[in-house]
């Protein structure tokens, strides 16, 4: 079965980020589509972190690097040639950027300037997905999905330094990526993704996972909040057809795509709580005693309707899906950890097939 056109095969992909949640996520399906990962990245910002679990610095190039460095960024690229970039490497949680601002806008905004001024220069590099949020839209509360053409926005730091990348991106695509010999590019906008393997700080699902192991009970700041909750794995299935696409269909570079789950996956913290904690022995949730200090919005979804129509990419899995595998990731971690890169790599592939039999396009 050849799925994203078979496009990665033996393709050096360099991922920034492929230490973090998604990176490494995105790396150990690289690595089952057969491509050589060249990884950059500035730490391993968790412990226990799946970068480690999957064992991953044994099977790729692995860097220590930091995006906000001009010239790490370029010797990178100039070492090891890659055909494919995805750019992750972010500060990404919203608390962090009230109690750490200047490095949240300097990691965001000066790490994807970085990236783009030593890409266009990189003659190997052929394609760029580069990764912001759904956060970068300026949020009106408003009940519908926002749109790639609605306005860039983000109030607060981390929001706004989603926002602020998008707009360099926008300026180098505009200003340095427009000749038949630079890469072409694409942003990707997609929101809270859960799954296995996430152990962040102030994210719901590592919260809870790190409460119910020790049998203790989460505490929450928004139950009433929603957000399109989805697999990690949908979006990053996003990311690998849209570098796919950038090779075969020009009108995709320069264009930014949302990424999301079906509009009736729009479900609140609370509701994400009870569904998950049901595959636990003691679940236990409470509100936490005062009101977060940091602005947060409470209603957040994204309209698919030009990645649908431009790739024909749509999600897979439903919301119980999506719960009971990241469940069952967890489960397994804590009980038997030695079968992680294994359960890993089966729910990739079962993933996969969900796809193919909802004839997904990048599945054929
Ligand atoms: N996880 C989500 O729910 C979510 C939602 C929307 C968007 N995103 C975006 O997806 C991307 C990945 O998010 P994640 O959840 O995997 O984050 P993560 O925190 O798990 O990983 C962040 C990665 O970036 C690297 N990094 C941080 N600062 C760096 C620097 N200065 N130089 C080089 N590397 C640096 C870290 O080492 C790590 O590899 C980010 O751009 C994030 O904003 C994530």
């Amino acid at each position: 079965m050849s799925v994203f056109q078979n496009h990665y095969k033996n393709k050096v992909v360099f991922v920034t980020g492929h230490t973090g949640f998604k990176g490494a996520w995105l790396t150990q399906w690289l690595l089952e589509l057969g491509a050589k990962v060249v990884g950059f990245s500035v730490d391993i910002p968790t412990t226990p972190s799946l970068f480690e679990a999957l064992d991953l610095e044994s099977q790729i190039t692995h860097i220590v690097g930091d995006v906000r460095h001009l010239s790490a960024v370029k010797s990178a690229l100039n070492d090891t040639k890659p055909d494919m970039l995805f750019h992750l490497a972010a500060q990404p949680l919203v608390k962090l950027s009230y109690d750490d601002p200047v490095a949240t806008f300097e990691t965001n905004v000066l790490g994807m300037l970085n990236v783009l001024e030593a890409g266009r220069t990189c003659e190997s590099l052929k394609q760029m997905v580069l990764i912001t949020s759904d956060k970068c839209y300026q949020n009106v509360e408003w009940e519908w999905g926002y749109r790639e053409t609605d306005a860039l926005g983000g109030d607060d730091p981390y929001s706004g330094s989603k926002g602020a990348a998008e707009l360099v991106a926008r300026s180098y695509m505009a200003s340095y990526y427009k000749n038949d010999s630079a890469p072409r590019v694409a942003i990707t906008r997609a929101g809270n993704v859960i799954g296995g393997g996430d152990w962040a700080k102030d994210r719901i699902i590592p919260d809870s996972v790190r409460a119910w192991s020790q049998g203790e009970t989460v505490k929450i700041r928004s139950p009433k909040a929603t957000r399109p909750w989805q697999h990690v794995l949908e979006p990053l299935s996003g990311y690998l057809h849209l570098g796919a696409c950038l090779a075969t269909q020009p009108e995709c570079h320069g264009e930014p795509f949302n990424f999301g789950p079906n509009s009736q996956v729009n479900e609140s913290v609370e509701v994400l709580l009870d569904a998950f904690g049901a595959h636990w022995d003691k679940a236990q949730w409470a509100l936490e005693g005062t009101p977060p200090v940091a602005h947060e919005n409470t209603l957040l979804k994204l309209c698919c309707d030009k990645a649908l129509h431009y790739l024909e990419w749509q999600a897979v899995w439903g919301f119980s899906d999506t719960i009971k595998t990241t469940a069952q990731w967890y489960g397994n971690y804590y009980t038997n950890p030695d079968a992680t890169p294994s359960l890993t790599k089966a729910q990739i592939q079962h993933y996969v097939e969900s796809a193919t039999q909802k004839g997904i396009t990048w599945t054929a």
